[in-house]
């Protein structure tokens, strides 16, 4: 890895904004000045500008209890009616909000008032079901425009949502259920991808059946919006067509105001442990920020641009830069069902040409699958629109950086490379587009009123020219608000390394000028494809299997998907008690490496048992079956050496380890 980051400290390339783009730039330099003088104070400034307040605050931050920060709690406002009802009350009511494109083909439009109409439907269905001020609702959508409505209905309620990407399994949906007692789920039949009706509710019928009658759920419906046409099972009393329940609703509701600190969502990601933490956000400070740097960062001009982030409403990006931040800006923007390569390779592309989309918000991954394809598909489409590109999710390496501007961008627009995470909720570090010279490959620069560092182990800053760890030194307002249900996880996760400070769990290193260039997790957290993934989780997960004692999973690094899950299985002995011996004799097989068949079917059962209990993301890429881990005499997995082994690259240092004949085992195997 080092040698590759002094490649990236060594990227000379820059790239000043052109001189119409400054001159028509949104955010100017001034902001870092007025940001710099009294950060709370800047803070509620923008809470001021941005958003509309039923009851203004008076106070902006309260610190006395960290890290448990409080933000404009004194003032109350409704999320909901920010994103929606002031644009029509302010005359903006015909403007699109949403270009709802369908994999197949299909497509919607939302304009403010129609949007602001079916959201008003909704919280009355969801009323109606009981769901009020703090309760949970769970949401399991594919991405159709059912996804926003029922996010902003229950935003609207003062309830809160956990949104549950589709691509998770009935257990991981049912835990999220479980952990935050959820009343409802709003799901659909099914979804389109990748050229056909991938069906969801069946995994929501599974999941509410988990562990039979003597484990229920608190869910008490499930409203089934009807999008794949498939067919699905049905539990009379429980389950409610959402066209059935929408087109039978009053399409009166008058927002109704909740506090600032009220909470607005969980979102449940992983983390170093087994078990995924709900991160807990509240309304106030959360859409300030969003809608802040949503306007800033993307230079968003309402009344011209069309806006197009890639990202799922299942994972924070959705949340934060799909529905609350451009909503709350009145943007008009392009939301988009399906994958990128169906029907055809240049399907995104098309969607752009089609919609005259002027900033595009995508993730690393995807550019470099792109990359790969090669420019000749995206140049069969006109992407002259194009003004300013986006990227967010893992580190961006300079040649996919350039490659976007160039080939995407037309070699003329600004490349953003935003850092932040589920627990920050908003953009933290990233350029200006209309300030900053560009670096392609550094995220560069703290957001206007964020105070990030870059520590040693020791909590010293580090000088300019060398690296450590991320930091965020100072409360701000998008900033998670706990771990659902676990206090005490949220401190020692994020506060215990550096007290008083938030620990990101990202490495990073300041280059000359002292501009911030991230280098990945320093935790057991993988980043594949831009999603987080523990390898904690999917190693219980594989240990639950019954042929597995023992498992370890390193995050390998990856040319498309940035990393990629690699596990390394030691098989259990099962004695089987009709034909005593015989599973024994299996396992020798394994080891010896006789029955090679064996260890491809184990292999390919073991990733589908994964996929299976935490969901298709989470399915490793290849499973070796091995004799042996190599650990430390204290017995801790040495994953430094796995991955070695997974990158097929000549083995590190192994005198920490406890039987150094194992990585010759291991390597054997594998190789
Ligand atoms: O490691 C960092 C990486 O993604 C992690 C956060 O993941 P998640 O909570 O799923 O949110 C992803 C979308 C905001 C971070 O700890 N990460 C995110 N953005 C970048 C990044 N790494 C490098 N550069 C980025 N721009």
């Amino acid at each position: 890895m080092s040698n590759s980051i002094d490649n990236l400290l060594h990227e000379t390339r820059r790239f000043t904004p052109s001189e119409e783009f400054r001159a028509n730039a949104v955010a100017g330099a001034d902001l870092y000045d007025r940001a710099s003088s009294d950060r709370p104070a800047f803070w509620g400034e923008q809470a001021r500008e941005l958003l509309h307040w039923h009851t203004p605050f008076t106070r902006t931050l309260d610190w006395s209890n960290p890290p448990f920060a409080k933000w404009f709690d004194d003032g109350q406002l409704n999320v909901a009616y920010n994103c929606l009802d002031r644009h029509v009350e302010a005359g903006n009511g015909d403007r699109v909000a949403l270009n709802w494109e369908g994999e197949p083909g299909d497509s919607k439009t939302f304009t403010y008032a129609e949007l602001t109409a079916e959201v008003k439907k909704a919280a009355n269905v969801l009323a109606g079901l009981g769901i009020g001020q703090g309760d949970r609702v769970a949401i399991y959508l594919p991405m159709i425009p059912e996804a926003v409505i029922s996010m902003l209905a229950v935003a609207r309620l003062g309830a809160v949502h956990s949104v549950i990407f589709g691509g998770f399994s009935a257990e991981s949906l049912r835990a999220r259920i479980d952990d935050a007692s959820a009343k409802l789920v709003i799901t659909a039949d099914g979804g389109w991808r990748k050229g056909k009706v991938s069906a969801l509710k069946p995994a929501v019928d599974a999941s509410l059946t988990i562990g039979g009658p003597e484990n229920p759920s608190t869910v008490e419906h499930v409203l089934v919006v009807k999008r794949g046409n498939n067919d699905v099972a049905w539990v009379h009393g429980r389950d409610l067509w959402w066209h059935d329940q929408i087109d039978a609703a009053n399409p009166e509701h008058e927002a109704q105001p909740f506090p600032a600190e009220n909470p607005l969502f969980i979102l449940y990601t992983s983390g170093t442990t087994g078990k995924p933490k709900g991160i807990l956000h509240t309304t106030g400070g959360y859409l300030t920020q969003v809608a802040f740097t949503h306007k800033n960062i993307f230079d968003l001009h309402p009344e011209t641009d069309v806006y197009w982030s890639t990202a799922d409403v299942g994972w924070i990006t959705g949340h934060s830069y799909v529905v609350y931040g451009p909503l709350a800006n009145g943007a008009t923007q392009v939301i988009y069902e399906g994958t990128p390569d169906a029907p055809h390779p240049g399907r995104w592309w098309e969607i752009i040409q089609k919609y005259g989309v002027t900033i595009l918000y995508t993730a690393p991954t995807a550019i470099r699958t792109f990359m790969k394809l090669g420019h000749h598909i995206p140049a069969q489409f006109d992407l002259t629109s194009l003004r300013l590109l986006g990227s967010v999710g893992e580190p961006i390496n300079p040649e996919a950086w350039v490659w976007y501007r160039d080939v995407i961008g037309g070699g003329t627009t600004p490349v953003v490379d935003t850092w932040w995470q589920t627990e920050t909720g908003a953009i933290m570090v990233s350029a200006l587009p209309g300030v900053t010279t560009l670096k392609p490959g550094s995220a560069q620069v703290a957001v206007p009123g964020i105070h990030i560092e870059v520590l040693d182990d020791q909590g010293t800053p580090v000088p300019k020219n060398s690296g450590g760890l991320l930091v965020v030194s100072e409360p701000w307002p998008a900033m998670l608000r706990g771990i659902w249900g676990d206090p005490d996880r949220f401190v020692e996760t994020y506060w215990s390394t550096f007290p008083g400070k938030y620990f990101a769990g990202d490495g990073a290193r300041l280059d000359r000028d002292g501009d911030i260039w991230l280098l990945g997790r320093v935790d057991d957290v993988m980043n594949v494809s831009g999603h987080r993934l523990s390898t904690a989780e999917i190693e219980s997960s594989l240990v639950s299997h019954p042929r597995v004692a023992e498992a370890a999973v390193v995050g390998a690094t990856d040319e498309t998907t940035g990393q990629a899950v690699v596990a390394f299985v030691i098989v259990r002995v099962i004695e089987d008690d009709d034909e005593p011996g015989a599973a024994k004799a299996l396992a020798d097989e394994i080891l010896d490496e006789v029955v090679a068949e064996t260890v491809e079917s184990l292999a390919a059962e073991l990733r589908a048992h994964v996929a299976t209990q935490i969901g298709a993301i989470a399915r490793p890429k290849q499973v070796f079956i091995v004799a042996e881990l190599p650990k430390t005499r204290s017995g801790k997995i040495m994953r430094r050496l796995l991955r070695d082994v997974a990158e097929g690259r000549e083995i590190g240092d192994t005198t920490t380890l406890a039987d150094t004949q194992v990585m010759k085992i291991i390597s054997g195997t594998v190789g």
